[in-house]
């Protein structure tokens, strides 16, 4: 199986840490050159000044993803930086506060939907026409179990991740004749400093999640990073509009 991304060019977001950083160093490691987008610049810069001084080619790009304008100007400057882009994974997301449904917060709501609903959407519009006018790419979103099953008290982040689900399937079929692959990733619980954050929230709650998962243990970036890559590698041409889990057998109950 061919798993070279060399003279490749790829995009991801939400990459100054967590999976996104472990997939952003994936993708640089397999010969892809790499540009990590976040909404924090300077982490996004720092993140990849540590692929380049390993010898990799990386730029560090502000971008949040739920503001369309500087989108278009991250994918823009990516394929000003690197002349195309072959690879996207729309890893950008946030979680709320845990809280039953009748104690919710609208702008909380509003503030989950923006970046991991909206900012997909923005994300693979703009990819897609650089890829549409390239006749080729692919593109993987990042959805959660939370896309597949819900989780009480994250009823925003959940309705965000299952319309993730949604905006891949729809997206792959219209592009399934034109080169472009979409396909969505839904990784169960990660060590990351997102689940970290939970963790000091809500201890007993996470602890029970975690005592929950099938396979003993959380997964790693690492491991949901190699996910991305196969779905975007030769290997997985045949796969449109999928929905991939690598979650230690949470929702395979
Ligand atoms: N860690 C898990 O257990 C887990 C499980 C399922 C799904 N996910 C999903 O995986 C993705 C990455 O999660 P993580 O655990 O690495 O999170 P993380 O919080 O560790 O990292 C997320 C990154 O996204 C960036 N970001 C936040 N808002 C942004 C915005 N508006 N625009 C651009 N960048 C933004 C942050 O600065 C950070 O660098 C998220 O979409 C998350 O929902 C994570």
């Amino acid at each position: 199986m061919n798993t070279s991304f060399q003279s490749k060019v790829s995009f991801v977001t939400g990459a100054a840490g967590g999976i996104g950083f472990a997939t952003a160093r994936a993708f640089a490691e397999a010969g892809a050159a790499v540009a990590i987008a976040g909404d924090n610049e300077e982490a996004a810069k720092t993140a990849a000044e540590t692929l380049t001084k390993a010898g990799h080619r990386a730029i560090g790009l502000r971008c949040d993803v739920s503001d369309e304008s500087q989108v278009a100007a991250a994918i823009a400057e990516t394929v000003s930086a690197f002349g195309r882009l072959d690879a996207a994974y729309n890893n950008a997301g946030i979680h709320a506060p845990s809280v039953e449904t009748a104690d919710a917060l609208a702008e909380d709501f509003d503030r989950v939907i923006a970046v991991n609903l909206r900012g997909v959407w923005n994300c693979m519009k703009h990819e897609l026409r650089q890829m549409r006018k390239q006749g080729g790419g692919v593109i993987v979103n990042c959805s959660s179990q939370s896309g597949l099953a819900g989780i009480a008290g994250l009823g925003a982040y959940t309705a965000s991740k299952h319309g993730v689900i949604g905006l891949t399937k729809a997206a792959a079929l219209e592009y399934a004749r034109r080169g472009i692959r979409i396909n969505a990733i839904c990784p169960g619980t990660v060590s990351t400093p997102m689940v970290e954050r939970a963790m000091a929230d809500h201890p007993a709650e996470m602890r029970a999640v975690i005592d929950d998962i099938p396979l003993g243990r959380m997964g790693t970036p690492e491991e949901i990073a190699s996910a991305v890559l196969w779905l975007c590698s030769p290997g997985a041409a045949f796969m449109i509009g999928q929905i991939v889990a690598p979650d230690g057998g949470y929702t395979a109950r």
